[in-house]
């Protein structure tokens, strides 16, 4: 077992597999159901990749699919050990864990990168900033997207991918279309300045908890809400504890995949590039599902008995996105305006070149 720097016991109430039969449906329909682990009884690495989701979300099927690609490919001689649902580090300890060698691999969200020292990670906070996906990947997959990867060696890291979650959705046990909706609200929020400054432009007051702290919060009322994407909102069993949930695909959530380069730079020129190409191939495979389970969660949500879904007119989408130009104003220097421009570019490269 690897050292525990500080085991996490904060534990959700419920957790649900609810995402499987989708996902089994997914991984058959698309030729990659789970194959037999290969196992050596020796291997010679071991890489140890911990996250806080369950194993049925996009990023954890992506951290199995990964496993499995590395134990094929290596003929076993590298094992990857994946460590789900916070069940070795959460939130608060998972970078320092890193960097004393508890484990090789993460994959925390996008958010919570400011917190390790790398606030320009948070322009993808900035609510309302991406339409779609197709634009977060013209910045995460493009030279912008490069140039953060290799400022993570600022803060002892090495950055081997971005990967999506999707979009967010805000959560409580009312609806949340207006500005009044929101008022004194207490919103679980990541340690992310830019989502913390989201909330109070919205009228309501932030709390910044670990992700698995966040069942039990809202339900023991410490909390009144959340945001999150579907697959995280049903696999942490969100609606057991939520009766409304409003369609306002307000904000991005992603990850970038990162390792320790004490680590990375120990392992052979062959080793490293098997690494990659199996994490590449991971990330498009968790990239298809995401997509794929977002389309499939919003249905299963809108079949939940108790919970009740709510759309934006268009009026109440306005009015929550010149909040957000308020953020987004009001943070062009943490996350720096340069970025921030190069950003607005890759989102819309007609209109950048063309004005
Ligand atoms: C995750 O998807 O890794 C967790 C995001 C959160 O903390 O809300």
């Amino acid at each position: 077992m690897p050292n525990r720097v500080r085991p996490n016991h904060a534990r959700p109430l419920r957790r649900r597999p609810l995402l499987h039969g989708l996902l089994v449906t997914f991984a058959g329909l698309s030729g990659l159901a789970p194959a037999r682990p290969v196992r050596s009884a020796r291997p010679e690495l071991l890489v140890r990749f911990s996250h806080v989701v369950t194993p049925d979300t996009p990023k954890g099927r992506m951290a199995l699919h990964f496993r499995q690609l590395v134990a094929q490919r290596s003929a076993g001689r590298i094992r990857v050990e994946v460590y789900p649902d916070s069940e070795l580090y959460g939130d608060e300890d998972e970078f320092e864990a890193l960097k004393l060698g508890a484990v090789e691999l993460l994959a925390p969200s996008l958010s919570k990168f400011g917190q390790a020292g790398l606030p320009e990670f948070e322009v993808f906070d900035l609510p309302f900033l991406f339409d779609d996906l197709a634009q977060v990947r013209r910045v995460t997959q493009g030279p912008v997207g490069r140039r953060l990867l290799d400022r993570l060696a600022r803060q002892q890291m090495v950055g081997l991918g971005f990967m999506d979650s999707g979009f967010k959705q805000m959560s409580a046990n009312r609806p949340l279309r207006a500005l009044a909706d929101f008022k004194g609200l207490r919103l679980r929020v990541q340690a992310s300045r830019v989502l913390v400054a989201q909330m109070r432009a919205l009228g309501a007051e932030p709390v910044v908890l670990p992700f698995g702290e966040t069942r039990s919060a809202l339900a023991s009322g410490v909390v009144d809400g959340a945001e999150n994407p579907l697959s995280n909102f049903l696999t942490q069993g969100l609606d057991g504890a939520q009766t409304d949930l409003t369609l306002t695909r307000h904000g991005y959530l992603g990850y970038a995949v990162v390792s320790h380069p004490r680590f990375w730079d120990s392992l052979s020129a062959a080793d490293q590039a098997l690494l990659r190409q199996a994490l590449t191939e991971a990330i498009e495979f968790g990239n298809r599902l995401s997509a794929e389970l977002d389309r499939q969660a919003l249905e299963q949500v809108r079949r939940l008995p108790r919970l009740r879904v709510h759309e934006l007119s268009p009026a109440q989408r306005a009015e929550l996105q010149r909040t957000a130009q308020a953020v987004q104003l009001g943070f062009e220097r943490r996350v720096g305006a340069g970025l921030l421009a190069e950003v607005r570019g890759a989102i819309a490269p007609t209109t950048a070149a063309g004005d």
